[in-house]
């Protein structure tokens, strides 16, 4: 187990961190000879020419270099993929129960279960959506996702997670971020866990510019923490599982690849408490957009039009006068993956639990439910209200997240949820 280090404050700064003191070089990336007798190497996330204001990369200072292992053959793990094409493909609203906590003994990788997606790795956009459940830790088993960087939103449980270039300890109510291709073992110290992934397979998540809200709110750069230097030095019979276009793949390696004793660059993980959320909202009438809870954003080639958006609907007052204070109803071009970490989503009375989720794609209508609608049509305005012990989040993707087929199938797929709106009345009487 490599223990926690500490960490560094501000969303992709040029960070720099040693675990050993000499180990950085100073004035050059890769010296002739590295102090310590480490191996320099430059792990980049962005195209080299990509603008400097976009451009991702960090300096490795390490024991052996990432090129050592043995030959890959394919891992059979059926339920983390990326096949968004089995579908079938349906424009109805979905909902799921909380994937069900294994039985038998799984790990974080055994423990992916895959339920929609958009584009490929192979095109360079959209995003996997995928859940987890697993019981014991990574043992011997080191991970990378070759595919896209992850966005980790534990639901249930603490993870450890050691990573090349340190270590995150994310409890539930924050996310962590694992880089694309970042080599790192998921330890659980609560034993059962239980969340969700989101693998962007596009350009990297960033913090979304704030417009006439100024320099400050929503998510602060300060707050997102990213870890000091951290290895472990050890070797012995173990295997490396590489996520590369779209399935899983499986090397032997004789050492552990958590091995950098230093390191430098803004290509870095980094975890976030969504408590530290600053929410914005109106204090007039009406509802913004939900764009306003926009945590980090990976663009598209579009402007203004996201490949993926993080959201979230942390505790906030709602105050607006004449005002539906829910979620009001909508349609939207855009597609929603929803999950819900602690609480109750003030849309939705029941049936969206902890642990969850709900897909509500492109133009498919959707809003509060009859009991919900009742509820906050006759509430007292002159009062505001507050929503307590709650954090529902979303994944909003420009492209539609096509359900899979194993996620269609499912037991803990409700197939009654479309009963959630059949409550509401028609109260129109035509004059005519
Ligand atoms: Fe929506």
């Amino acid at each position: 187990m490599i223990e926690s280090t500490g960490y560094q404050s501000g969303f992709a700064n040029e960070f720099a961190t040693e675990g050993v003191a000499g180990a950085l070089p100073v004035g050059r990336n890769s010296p002739q000879k590295v102090a310590h007798g480490l191996y320099a190497e430059q792990v980049s996330g962005t195209a080299f020419t990509a603008p400097r204001r976009e451009n991702r990369r960090s300096w490795l200072y390490r024991m052996r270099p990432a090129a050592m292992h043995g030959t890959f053959a394919p891992f059979a793990q059926p339920n983390f993929h990326n096949d968004f094409d089995n579908g079938p493909i349906t424009p109805d609203q979905l909902r799921w129960s909380p994937l069900p906590l294994p039985a038998a003994p799984t790990d974080f990788i055994e423990g992916l279960f895959t339920m929609a997606g958009n584009g490929s790795p192979a095109g360079q956009h959209g995003v996997g959506i995928h859940l987890y459940a697993a019981n014991r830790d990574m043992d011997g088993r080191y991970f990378y996702d070759a595919d896209g960087e992850l966005l980790i939103v534990p639901q249930q449980g603490r993870l450890h997670i050691e990573t090349e270039l340190g270590v995150l300890d994310v409890a539930p109510q924050e996310i962590a971020i694992v880089p694309r291709g970042i080599r790192f073992r998921v330890a659980l110290p609560d034993g059962a866990s239980r969340g969700y992934v989101c693998e962007n397979f596009g350009a990297l998540m960033r913090l979304p510019d704030l417009g006439p809200i100024g320099s400050n709110g929503l998510a602060n750069p300060r707050d997102f923490l990213t870890p000091n230097a951290a290895y472990e030095d050890r070797e012995g019979d173990f295997e490396l599982i590489a996520k590369f276009q779209g399935h899983l793949w499986r090397a032997s390696i004789g050492h552990s690849p958590l091995d950098v004793v230093a390191w430098h660059g803004n290509y870095a993980p980094c975890k976030y408490d969504l408590r530290h959320f600053n929410t914005i909202g109106s204090i007039s009438y009406d509802h913004p957009d939900p764009s306003i809870f926009t945590v980090l954003t990976s663009p598209s080639d579009t402007p203004g039009t996201a490949n993926l958006d993080f959201v979230v609907f942390p505790p906030r007052w709602l105050v607006a006068q004449d005002t539906f204070r829910p979620p009001w109803f909508h349609r939207n071009v855009a597609s929603e993956f929803m999950g819900l970490v602690t609480g109750v989503y003030d849309a939705k009375a029941e049936g969206f639990a902890p642990g969850g989720a709900s897909l509500h794609n492109c133009m498919s209508g959707h809003g509060p439910d009859a009991a919900t609608f009742d509820k906050a049509s006759n509430a007292d305005l002159s009062k505001p209200d507050v929503i307590k012990d709650t954090m529902a989040f979303m994944f909003e993707t420009r492209a539609v997240i096509r359900p899979t087929a194993q996620a269609i199938d499912a037991a803990h797929r409700q197939r009654d949820y479309q009963d959630c709106w059949k409550g509401l009345k028609k109260h129109f009487v035509s004059p005519r």
